[in-house]
């Protein structure tokens, strides 16, 4: 090798974990990298796509019910939002919610700050503290002010389905280490259907979705140097029964070699890059969660076909959870 064109050394987590999911036999990229700029403007797309049911159903969810949702969140709340992307949901609440400060956490710079710009304009006197962060990373939120009363983390989208039971627990667990006994979690979580309603929902006929799948790869080369050759790969997407998820892939369509931090791979035609985990819960499953991170699953949302579930999860002391009963 080149002695003066040493290999990018791997030093932070983000090269860690891309370099360890590529060295797996099952190779996998963290879909946290879809959401840099395009892939946060391509994922906006997906949401007005007539397959993608997801934000459709919980933004009629949240528009039924937001005042009783504001209720259960009380008065002079801190609100953090995990994943913020647009905050499109998040105006419904904010218009009914006594908010002491709205904090919007993104991976996404440039999304988040254009969206707590545009936030302030309709909400002049709400303290808007964005905050870019990746949440599955322990969190530091800025000094409460004195009239916040609670904190509570809303958490829509059904977002969380992108981790796999352990990794969510954790991460719920954090949340409620931040939210404590007078908080609570506002969730949205995705549930499960038809297969072809799901398949259909990750596979779009406009060709949306395969864009944003793509654009993972994109985003590392532009960003992280890598070589991928994008027309080398094709969009798959298939509901995992056994799991309860839906999976996205890249597969590549003939042998392919690529770089990453100065490490050479090779793929063989028709392997694959597994991107996404999209699990998809049922009210028991959810309730059994909250359970096992330390909450208290409280006030349950559905819309009528219950594609869809937004549910309150109030923090509590241990030993007083109430899964829901089958
Ligand atoms: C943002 C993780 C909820 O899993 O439905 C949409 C991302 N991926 N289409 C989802 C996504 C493909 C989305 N989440």
């Amino acid at each position: 090798m080149d002695q003066g064109d040493a290999p990018r050394r791997c030093r932070d987590t983000d090269c860690d974990e891309i370099l360890r999911g590529l060295e797996a036999s099952q190779k996998r990229l963290p879909s946290k990298f879809f959401y840099d700029e395009r892939g946060s403007a391509l994922f906006d797309r997906i949401c007005e796509l007539p397959e993608y049911y997801v934000t459709r159903t919980e933004r009629a969810i949240m528009q039924a019910h937001a005042g009783e949702m504001a209720q259960m969140l009380g008065e002079n709340v801190r609100l953090v939002e995990f994943g913020s992307g647009s905050s499109v949901k998040t105006r419904l609440l904010l218009d009914r919610l006594d908010t002491a400060a709205y904090i919007p956490v993104d991976i996404s710079s440039e999304h988040l700050h254009r969206t707590a710009r545009e936030l302030a304009q309709t909400y002049p006197t709400l303290p808007i503290q964005p905050l870019v962060a990746d949440f599955t990373e322990p969190l530091l939120l800025p000094e409460e002010s004195s009239e916040s009363r609670s904190t509570a983390v809303y958490f829509p989208g059904s977002t969380l389905g992108n981790f796999e039971p352990a990794p969510a627990t954790a991460l719920l667990r954090n949340i409620r280490a931040l939210v404590g006994n007078d908080g609570g979690l506002l969730i949205g979580a995705d549930l499960q259907k038809d297969q072809r309603e799901l398949e259909a929902a990750y596979d779009d006929a406009a060709g949306v979705t395969a864009e944003f799948n793509l654009n993972l790869l994109a985003h590392l080369n532009r960003d992280y140097g890598a070589t991928f050759q994008l027309d080398a790969f094709k969009h798959l997407a298939r509901y995992n029964t056994r799991h309860g998820r839906i999976e996205m892939h890249l597969v590549a369509q003939a042998a392919h070699d690529f770089t990453i931090f100065g490490e050479r791979f090779s793929m063989r035609a028709d392997e694959t890059i597994h991107t996404e985990n999209s699990y998809k819960y049922t009210l028991e499953s959810l309730s059994a969660l909250a359970c096992a991170s330390g909450f208290a699953p409280g006030r349950t949302w559905t819309d009528p076909a219950q594609r869809f579930v937004v549910q309150w999860w109030r923090g509590r002391k241990q030993s007083q959870c109430m899964a829901q009963a089958a």
